[in-house]
């Protein structure tokens, strides 16, 4: 019921600012880097600390719920989401970004039951940015209501777009391609290197468009309600509905910027999650 969602968004909401304690203390610092699926998908143990920290406290308050983690799907964990209520932690989206001590990075936490989205939380600690947002009750930007925009024209459109983490050639070449295709058809590109802040400047309306192929459920598991919320418009970027586990995602500040995108975009379909 609403006073037990209450009560998830509350303690989740503290439990990541606590955590942005965690990465602010090591930004700018010497890392340990480790790679995972290849040379530039990088984890620290800052992200390994900041998942543990947000998933030992969150089972431990709320026994009957799952979770999917980032790190621990890269430890081997299966990537399963079922109808139960189910955390989806990133817990730094823009690793590369981290890395290099630009920050443009956040924790990205969301709460999805029966497979929909039912609160997205998105924490840049270093400018100190506080996406939050519960289905039902708006989208918010450190506590003030936000909207995306109102740009219906290609033309007038500012999109991000991702190089992302992957060096598959034929992945690479489509990514390319878009670039080619898209750039003289908009306003200009934005690549900032972290998905959910893509998705959160769409809800803010700082950005009109983002799609991306090969990102994963814990990047985009915040960024769906807090589109949704904020009036924007989700899908996959073939223009069906999303699956959160295709790798596959589309967002935009309404439906009509996304159907006149959605033609132009040169198609890719990665392995599922
Ligand atoms: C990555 C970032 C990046 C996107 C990749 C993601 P990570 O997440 O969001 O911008 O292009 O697809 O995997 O690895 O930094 O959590």
């Amino acid at each position: 019921d609403d006073s037990q969602l209450q009560l998830y968004f509350d303690t989740v909401l503290e439990l990541t600012r606590n955590a942005g304690k965690i990465v602010r203390e090591h930004h700018n610092k010497g890392k340990k880097v480790t790679i995972k699926s290849c040379d530039v998908d990088l984890v620290t143990e800052t992200d390994q600390q900041v998942e543990k920290l947000l998933v030992t406290s969150l089972l431990t308050k709320f026994p009957g719920h799952k979770y999917i983690g980032e790190e621990a799907v890269a430890d081997g964990k299966p990537c399963e989401l079922t109808d139960e209520p189910t955390w989806i932690i990133d817990p730094v989206d823009g690793t590369m970004n981290f890395v290099h001590g630009y920050p443009n990075f956040c924790i990205s936490v969301a709460l999805w039951i029966k497979k929909k989205p039912s609160i997205g939380i998105i924490y840049n600690p270093i400018l100190e940015l506080m996406f939050t947002a519960q289905t039902g009750k708006g989208a918010f930007l450190n506590g003030n209501r936000i909207s995306t925009s109102s740009v219906k024209d290609l033309e007038k459109g500012l999109l991000a777009m991702e190089f992302g983490t992957s060096r598959d050639p034929e992945k690479m070449a489509v990514v390319m391609e878009n670039t080619q295709i898209l750039l003289p058809l908009l306003h200009g590109i934005r690549s900032s290197g972290s998905a959910a802040l893509n998705m959160a400047m769409v809800a803010m309306g700082g950005a009109d468009c983002y799609f991306e192929f090969g990102i994963h459920v814990w990047d985009i598991a915040a960024g769906v309600p807090l589109i949704q919320e904020a009036g924007g418009f989700v899908s996959d970027p073939a223009g069906g509905e999303l699956d959160p586990l295709s790798r596959r995602v589309l967002v935009a500040s309404n439906e009509e910027f996304a159907k006149k995108i959605i033609p132009h975009l040169k198609q890719h379909y990665p392995e599922r999650d």
